[in-house]
């Protein structure tokens, strides 16, 4: 029997790839082994809890015996564990560089103790910093420009330099901007839409030119799944993209058309702190090597992502009203502003 130890499963990208290993290696065991932060949601993977190849540890990174607990049972193990919101790590910073890096470094801590065929290290594009007119390639300089970046570099080079000292098999993916189900309300396309829905303005931060490259989530986790079975490429790292770069007023106008949304609801907020103008990367590599390319169509894949959210009110309803944390830090992020999102 093959075990994946996934860390942050309950998030995002975590409880997407969950389900996507149970679907298409059905004779897999996972432990998911989360903090349950703010971020990570038991709601995320409901339909799954009960699945005797599925099981839960709720536990931190940063806490060497329970990592060890889950290493010593795990063939493979994908990092998706991290505090991830740019916004959050200007206010709370310690918290990143305490998950994102020593957690990262007590995963690799465990894996010299008990050996695994392949540790996948979560990475992020945001790596590189802005990539001016040109797409970062793997060998482009890393320019973090957020303590949320800087962490997962932090993070990346560390998983790195346990293969350059001690020769395990490790692999960094940095892809771009995920969209998709199951997105906590706080980053960019759940905020806009679940705002919209309900007939709040959208906080664009200054002139909303800033770009991004989107892929959907399905897409990301079936690259990672290649990755983490690759034979060779220890060390390596890979891009992963979908070639979709669009600004943040391109993203509203499609949310705003497919809501049936006028632009009465935008409004141009105060800008982010060393907001990077844009991010894509050059994914020649992924493509290359492993033959992978992003499957979904863009225009069907997020209409149908944001319809989940139409489709799924209570998901976000018992975030936004019912939890403490995400409404101290959207009073918090956006107070400058507060009048006029209220
Ligand atoms: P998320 O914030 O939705 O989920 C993070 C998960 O990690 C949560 O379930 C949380 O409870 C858990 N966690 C946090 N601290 C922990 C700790 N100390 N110990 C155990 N669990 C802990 O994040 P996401 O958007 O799903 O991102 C997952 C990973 O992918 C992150 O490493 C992120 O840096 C990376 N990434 C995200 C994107 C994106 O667009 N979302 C893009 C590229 C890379
Ligand atoms: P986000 O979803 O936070 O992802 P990241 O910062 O990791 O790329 O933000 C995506 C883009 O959307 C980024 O340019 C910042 C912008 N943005 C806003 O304009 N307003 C907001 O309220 C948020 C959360 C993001």
């Amino acid at each position: 029997m093959t075990t994946v130890l996934v860390t942050g499963g309950m998030g995002f990208i975590g409880s997407n790839f969950v389900r996507y290993i149970m679907q298409t290696h059905p004779d897999y065991k996972i432990i998911n082994l989360d903090k349950l932060t703010y971020a990570g949601n038991p709601d995320n993977l409901r339909d799954i809890e009960n699945d005797p190849n599925y099981s839960f540890v709720k536990g931190d990174i940063c806490d060497r015996e329970v990592v060890e607990k889950c290493m010593v049972k795990a063939d493979y193990v994908v990092n998706f564990a991290a505090e991830t919101h740019v916004d959050r790590s200007i206010y709370y910073t310690d918290e990143f560089v305490r998950t994102d890096v020593y957690g990262t470094f007590i995963l690799l801590e465990a894996m010299r103790q008990y050996p695994v065929k392949r540790f996948v290290q979560i990475s992020t594009d945001e790596v590189y910093g802005d990539c001016g007119d040109t797409p970062s390639t793997e060998d482009s300089p890393l320019n973090p420009k957020s303590p949320y970046a800087a962490s997962k570099t932090g993070a990346d080079r560390l998983t790195y330099s346990y293969w350059s000292t001690y020769d395990l098999p490790v692999i960094i993916t940095r892809c771009t901007n995920n969209y998709g189900p199951y997105q906590y309300p706080e980053k960019l396309i759940p905020l806009f839409v679940t705002n919209a829905i309900e007939n709040i303005p959208v906080p664009i931060y200054g002139s909303g030119r800033n770009s991004r490259d989107w892929i959907y989530v399905l897409d990301h986790c079936k690259a990672i799944d290649m990755v983490l079975h690759s034979v060779g490429h220890d060390g390596e790292i890979f891009n992963i993209g979908a070639n979709k770069e669009l600004s943040v007023l391109e993203i509203t106008e499609i949310i705003f058309e497919t809501l049936g949304k006028n632009n009465d609801l935008i409004n141009h907020v105060k800008d982010r702190l060393g907001h990077v103008p844009r991010h894509a990367v050059n994914t020649d590599k992924i493509q290359r090597i492993f033959g992978w390319k992003p499957e979904y169509d863009f225009k069907s894949a997020i209409t149908d992502s944001i319809n989940w959210y139409v489709e799924n009110k209570e998901w976000w309803m018992k975030i936004k009203y019912q939890d403490k944390d995400y409404q101290s830090f959207y009073k918090l992020n956006y107070k400058e502003n507060q009048k006029d999102l209220e």
